[in-house]
């Protein structure tokens, strides 16, 4: 038989608690805390707390009680919050180690301290070195006089000190360094991460503090317990991109106040993350206009379109085996675009290494690549380069035939503001007239070659 746990009741509203502490958690009642029978707490048995009555209210009618949102006057971040954070709710600021999440989250408490130089702003850090988040803050600029730093591990302190002068918003850097004295399992596992996370949230919840967790996501690109930390939070925000690039996208995953498909788009520059305002002008810019395998694609993040650099490299294979790679795109999709290019197009790369990628760091994840893709590659193999003005929409079907995509009024006027006055789209799509440009529709590859590659050499 398990051996029967010890646990505390409180004499004065029976509440129980497995740890002793002076004060009653639930009634507050300081010294009332007394061992409790071991024989109620057996497996399977209910513990004897009865329930107390409480009070319904009125559901609240839509208008009514409609919570302001607090603005941190970045942008593109209270962009993906969905219009700001609202004021009891819980972020989880996830990346991977080295992206800019200490960076972004520091410049957010400095953005809000200077909004509300009356309220009080607490970074929690468990992880950083004084002299690390000093060197971050010199790089910043100089800090609100209401922007505080704790540097403390230990979520018990953490939640004593925050409670008894509870600050306008709150962020702690990180979960994964934040530990409960009440489990024995080391910072950063999953229960540690879990119960860290939770301890949290009542506070958020209770003192109706504005939270942000920062979260490392581990190598496979999950958080250290995800499943149990995405239930918990109200919003996920991810910072991506590559760390020998400058660009950063911040897209949320979970968001219970607004839509997960915005995006903010940032750079890292040497005082900190900046906002971009036009991302595709700063994708584009260096761009070899008459390079062969380069073409642009008007991508569509959430309700935002941008122009991407899309570039390919075709040559010869050394060793037998042919080389895939794909940097900012799927390599299943850059395979069966290969496949389709050989079978309906006529162009085959079965003894070529192929090099795909996406300038800056920007990942696509939308099939309306497919065709762009298929040029590029066409372009790279031939040696032609295509038009500096094109541009290409369209996903392929496995017969070769091109697909309708979406958005694709916004993605024509993006690329018409940029510049681009030719553009091939898939057959009948394109019901809008844009003036500067010439729309070329295509139903196949095939077609969409010939007018590009034949139409040229003539
Ligand atoms: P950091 O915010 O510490 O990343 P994370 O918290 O996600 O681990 O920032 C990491 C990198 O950003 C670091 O390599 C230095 C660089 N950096 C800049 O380039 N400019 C800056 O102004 C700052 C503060 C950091
Ligand atoms: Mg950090």
């Amino acid at each position: 038989m398990p051996k029967p746990k010890i646990l505390y009741e409180c004499s004065e509203c029976h509440a129980e608690s497995a740890k002793w502490s002076g004060k009653c958690l639930r009634c507050n009642a300081w010294g009332s805390l007394k061992e409790k029978e071991a024989e109620a707490l057996l497996p399977g048995r209910k513990t004897s707390f009865e329930g107390s009555r409480k009070k319904m209210e009125q559901f609240p009618s839509s208008g009514k009680t409609r919570n302001e949102r607090i603005l941190s006057g970045i942008d593109e971040l209270d962009r993906v919050l969905g219009g700001g954070l609202l004021p009891d709710s819980i972020v989880l600021l996830t990346g991977d180690p080295g992206i800019g999440k200490s960076t972004l989250a520091l410049q957010w408490a400095t953005s809000i301290a200077n909004k509300h130089p009356d309220g009080k702003i607490v970074m929690v850090s468990g992880e950083e070195s004084p002299a690390q988040i000093s060197d971050r803050a010199f790089r910043l600029g100089s800090a609100p006089k209401n922007l505080y730093l704790l540097q403390e591990f230990l979520v018990e302190d953490i939640i004593a000190t925050i409670e008894t002068d509870p600050p306008l918003f709150l962020i702690v850097d990180s979960v994964q360094t934040v530990a409960s004295a009440e489990i024995p399992s080391l910072p950063g596992s999953v229960t540690q991460v879990r119960v860290v996370a939770e301890k949290l949230m009542h506070l958020a919840k209770k003192a109706k503090i504005p939270t942000v967790l920062i979260g490392h996501v581990t190598k496979s690109g999950d958080m250290a317990g995800p499943q149990t930390l995405a239930h918990l939070v109200d919003t996920i925000i991810h910072l991506e991109g590559d760390r020998f690039h400058q660009f950063r996208l911040l897209r949320s995953t979970k968001n219970r106040f607004g839509s997960v498909f915005e995006i903010g788009v940032f750079e890292m520059t040497e005082t900190g993350l900046r906002e971009v305002k036009n991302p595709s002008e700063a994708f584009l810019s260096g761009r070899n206009e008459n390079a062969v395998g380069s073409i642009i694609f008007p991508t569509i993040e959430g309700t935002r379109p941008f122009l991407v650099e899309l570039q390919t490299l075709v040559s010869p294979t050394h060793f037998g085996y042919p080389k895939r790679t794909a940097t900012g795109l799927d390599l299943t999709r850059l395979n069966l675009i290969l496949a389709i290019l050989e079978k309906h197009a006529g162009i085959s790369l079965s003894t070529s290494d192929v090099f795909a990628n996406i300038v800056g760091g920007f990942q696509i994840r939308e099939p309306a690549a497919d065709l762009p893709l298929a040029l590029s590659l066409a372009s790279s193999k031939l040696k032609k380069p295509l038009p500096p003005t094109l541009a290409a929409i369209g996903e392929l079907g496995l017969s070769g035939e091109l697909r309708a995509v979406s958005h694709l009024d916004k993605r024509m006027m993006e690329a018409e503001k940029l510049g681009f006055r030719d553009l091939i789209v898939p057959k009948y799509q394109a019901k809008k007239k844009h003036p500067n440009i010439r729309v070329i529709d295509a139903d196949t590859i095939m077609s969409a070659m010939n007018v590009m590659f034949n139409e040229k050499s003539k």
